[in-house]
Parts: structure tokens; sequence; C-alpha cells
């Protein structure tokens, strides 16, 4: 009997013991993280960067011809007061997996080498809305939703102790994560009127040999 009670004993501070949580890492750069799950993974994190890039500028508002500012490739934000020669961006994701697929896709924001980063003002957070728009659908300042009723996606703390966070841990943050879909669509503005001067941000020349990190990807499948 008193054995009996003995061996309950141990099996219960066992499983306590098997029970205790597992140390989590202090890793928090994802950027190429293969995860093993229980049902057998392990799972490769895909990455996709955007088909297309377009500035968008509130003083050129239905300015469809070409690529404003030639910014096929890179990101600019501008904000002084709101509406008076805003800037902002639009990126395009395409041949993502299908809403079907119930995947999970993470918007992420990737910061370029620090020599192409030009960041100034009181406060260059930024906001990132996500909309729908059709593959290939032109981005002009007219069809920019920012600060006009859109669905807030996220934010991108734009404030120098932040950014060194960022940089710290290889210069990526997360956004946010929604439902797949073939293409995703994201728009960003900046958050708060610069006073003085505006906020500005802009990733110079982040084409080769930066390309194609354009300042945001999603990531799937992990
Ligand atoms: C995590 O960070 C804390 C404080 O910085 C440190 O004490 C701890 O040892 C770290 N854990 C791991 C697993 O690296
Ligand atoms: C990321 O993973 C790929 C393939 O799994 C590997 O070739 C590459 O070196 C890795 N990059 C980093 C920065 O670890
Ligand atoms: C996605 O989810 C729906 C509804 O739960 C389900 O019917 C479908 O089989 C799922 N598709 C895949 C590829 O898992
Ligand atoms: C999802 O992708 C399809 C096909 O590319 C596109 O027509 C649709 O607008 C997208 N939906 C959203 C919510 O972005
Ligand atoms: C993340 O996005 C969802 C919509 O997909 C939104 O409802 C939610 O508030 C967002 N989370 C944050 C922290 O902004």
């Amino acid at each position: 009997m008193r054995f009996a009670l003995i061996i309950a004993l141990v099996a219960a501070l066992l499983r306590q013991t098997l029970a205790a949580p597992y140390p989590l890492s202090n890793a928090t750069d994802t950027t190429n993280t293969t995860f093993s799950t229980p049902s057998g993974g392990p799972y490769v994190c895909q990455r996709v960067y955007p088909a297309d890039l377009a500035v968008v500028n509130s003083r050129y508002p239905d300015y469809d011809v070409d690529r404003l500012h030639q910014a096929k490739r890179f990101f600019m934000l501008r904000r002084q007061t709101l509406g008076e020669g805003e800037i902002a961006t639009r990126v395009q994701f395409q041949r993502l997996p299908s809403k079907e697929s119930n995947k999970t896709c993470r918007l992420e924001f990737v910061l370029p080498r620090e020599e192409l980063q030009k960041i100034s003002g009181t406060n260059p957070s930024f906001n990132v809305y996500q909309v729908e728009r059709e593959p290939d659908a032109i981005a002009t300042w007219n069809t920019y939703k920012g600060n006009d009723g859109a669905d807030l996606f996220g934010r991108v703390n734009g404030e120098p102790e932040a950014l060194k966070k960022t940089r710290s841990v290889g210069g990526v943050s997360v956004i946010n994560e929604t439902a797949c879909n073939e293409t995703l669509t994201f728009q960003m503005g900046m958050a708060y009127d610069g006073g003085g001067l505006p906020n500005y941000w802009e990733f110079s020349n982040v084409a080769p040999p930066a390309w194609p990190i354009q300042g945001f990807r999603i990531v799937y499948g992990c």
C-alpha cells in the first residue's frame, strides 16, 4: 500500500518535471528559420519580394503615365502636413499561395544597408494598409487609401530607438499577417504630421546591389 503511494508520488513528480516549459530562445531574427513541428516538419520559410513598388504623390494625384520618381525599386514616404505634398508607397505581391491554400502570409519590413536609408523628421513612423487590387493595377495618389477609412494593417515605428532595435536583429521586423491570396497589396503612408520639417523616409537606390530588398517581403510556409 505504502509502496504504491510512493510510486504514485514519484510518477506525479516526473510528470510535472517533463511538463516544465521549454526555455524559449531569444532569437528574434526569423529571416531564415526552419521550424520542426511534431507533425513531421521541417517547414522552410518561403519569401516573396514585391512584383511592383510604386511611389505616389498628392501633387500629381492621377499621374499614371509612368512611374513617379523612377520609383520602380525604392521606397519613399513624406509628410509635413496631411495631404500637402504627401508621398506614399504601394507594394504589390503576386504569385503567392492562393486563398484556397489556407496559408498565412506574413508581411515583413526589411531595412537595406544603413547607408541606403535616409530617415528624418520628428517621428517618421508609418502606417500600413491592406487594400484589394487586381494584379498590375496602376497605383496613383487617387487610388491611395491611407488616412481615409482604410483598415490599419500595421505600423512601423520609425523612431531612432525602434530602428536601432530592428537593426540589431538583422533589420527585419514583422508588420502583421493575413490569409494568403495570389495577389496581396499594401499601401504605406506617414502616420504623423512633421511640424517644422517633413517626416521623410527613403531607401536610396535600392535597386541592385540591394535588389530584391525593397523594404518589404511576404513570408509563408513556416
Ligand atoms: C535570453 O536573454 C536573457 C536576458 O537578455 C538572458 O538572461 C538569457 O540567458 C537568454 N536566454 C537564451 C536562451 O539565450
Ligand atoms: C538561408 O537558407 C538557405 C537555404 O536553406 C542558405 O543557402 C542560406 O545561406 C541561408 N542564409 C542565411 C543568411 O542563413
Ligand atoms: C481550406 O479550408 C477549407 C475550409 O476549412 C477546407 O474546406 C479546405 O479543404 C482547406 N484547403 C486546404 C488546401 O487545406
Ligand atoms: C486576391 O487575388 C486575386 C487574384 O490575383 C485578385 O483578383 C484579388 O483582388 C485579390 N484579393 C485581395 C483581397 O487582395
Ligand atoms: C493585423 O491585421 C488584421 C487584419 O488582417 C487586423 O484586424 C489587426 O488589427 C492587425 N493587427 C495589428 C496589431 O495591427
